[in-house]
């Protein structure tokens, strides 16, 4: 049997009912069995400092500490005014420093996005998958999975229910699995 890919989950939203945060648990429910997902929560990461950069506050140690030990990213935002929202910028800029100690480098990583509008957050994928070049990250290309009119997709209890939705997620998921096990031989 194969070793267990882990793989460490995160969304750019703080929102309690956030759309992209059911993503994650969806991920977590069509996950193949040879991986696990860790759910971190970006909530209490303060404004990035570079004064503090070398003493980082213990939330931030604790995401660069997981990001290190997961084989794999997975990545879940929002788009806020085309772009991808500040705490998860943020978030990603602390994980990122000081310099010659990214945390990212060298991570396989999987985006997806959930908006309320048309165009399901791709304009922000594409903002991230930009930072993903000096993060040294190796990103999944396909499927894209960008939920759009994420309102009528996902229930009350904020569960996915939308099936097309969910097979792109699996079979996302699946591509990040077999990616991350042929760049680390595992
Ligand atoms: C500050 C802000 C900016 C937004 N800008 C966009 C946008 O550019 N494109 C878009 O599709 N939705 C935009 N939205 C709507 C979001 O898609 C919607 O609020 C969504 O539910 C946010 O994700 P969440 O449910 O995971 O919190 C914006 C929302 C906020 C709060």
């Amino acid at each position: 049997m194969n070793k267990l890919v882990t793989i460490l989950g995160f969304a750019g939203s703080l929102r309690k009912n956030s759309y992209n945060k059911a993503l994650l648990r969806a991920a977590v429910e069509l996950l193949p069995t040879d991986a696990q997902l860790e759910i971190f929560d970006l909530e209490g990461i303060q404004p990035f400092n570079q004064d503090l950069e070398k003493e980082p506050a213990d939330k931030v140690r604790e995401f660069k500490s997981k990001i290190r030990e997961a084989d794999a990213i997975l990545i879940v935002t929002p788009e806020y005014n085309y772009s991808i929202p500040g705490v998860l910028k943020n978030a990603i800029d602390w994980a990122s420093r000081p310099y010659g100690d990214n945390a990212f480098e060298g991570k396989p990583v999987a985006v997806m996005s959930a908006s309320i509008g048309l165009l399901g957050g791709a304009r922000a994928q594409y903002h991230l998958r930009q930072s993903f070049v000096f993060l040294d990250m190796y990103p999944i290309n396909r499927p894209e999975v960008i939920v759009t009119f994420a309102r009528e997709k996902i229930d009350e209890d904020g569960r996915l229910k939308d099936e097309t939705s969910r097979k792109f997620i699996k079979e996302l998921l699946e591509n990040l699995v077999t990616w991350t096990r042929r760049l680390r031989k595992k």
